[in-house]
């Protein structure tokens, strides 16, 4: 597994793509102290102190149908919180018990046809962050363990995480296990109710109702 380590980006997803769309092989990471113009799920930005986490951006080749991808963002969402002794809220945010934010990831793939070509797989994941200015939800690893924590040994731990579970056959029944999500009254758009199941395809079941994406609201 090789880990490109950068000084500063404007985001590792762009620096992985290049080296992707360059022929790099499955499991290439690329890691950065600072990113300039890091991106989030939904169009949003992705903040973070320089330093004092982790930005990393793992090149995934999976052989599969485009229509499965989905399945591997929540693979890795589900063995990472594991790793880490975190919970999983739909899809695939990293959150404590109370559903504080630790990180999130940012899936952007490239297709052949109706096969994956490639997937670039973004965690931005607070490692020793205490202060979130703004973000009353966010929180991070040293926070919930109270102690300031190794980056060598937390990346570590991710990079396992993300190569054994994103096309685990098991990684949606370790997603369940995991979903801090699940049995929660839940609004997502506009469908409200109590989130009663992950459908296999990776919707959320609202009262039964199937949601495909978006974020969980409060
Ligand atoms: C989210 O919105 O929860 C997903 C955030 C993903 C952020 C990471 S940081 C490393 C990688 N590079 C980016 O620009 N975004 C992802």
């Amino acid at each position: 597994m090789t880990v490109h380590r950068l000084a500063e980006v404007t985001s590792t997803q762009a620096e992985a793509r290049r080296l992707a769309e360059a022929g790099a092989p499955h499991g290439t990471a690329v890691l950065a102290e600072v990113q300039t113009q890091g991106r989030g799920r939904l169009g949003r930005r992705w903040e973070a102190a320089p330093g004092e986490n982790l930005l990393l951006s793992v090149i995934l080749r999976p052989p599969v149908p485009v229509r499965e991808a989905p399945l591997l963002t929540l693979g890795a969402a589900a063995g990472v919180a594991t790793a880490l002794d975190v919970r999983v809220k739909w899809p695939n945010d990293l959150v404590d018990t109370e559903g504080h934010k630790l990180g999130g990831f940012l899936a952007e793939l490239e297709a052949e046809g109706d096969r994956v070509s490639f997937v670039i797989l973004g965690l931005g994941l607070n490692v020793n962050q205490l202060a979130f200015p703004g973000l009353p939800s966010a929180t991070s690893l040293r926070r919930l363990r109270g102690v300031p924590q190794d980056r060598e040994v937390v990346l570590d731990d991710v990079l396992r995480a993300i190569l054994a579970w994103s096309a685990h056959p098991g990684r949606l029944d370790l997603w369940r296990e995991r979903a801090h999500t699940l049995g929660r009254r839940v609004r997502v758009g506009e469908v409200e109710g109590v989130a009663t199941g992950l459908r296999d395809d990776g919707a959320l079941l609202v009262d039964g109702v199937p949601v495909l994406t978006g974020e969980v609201g409060a």
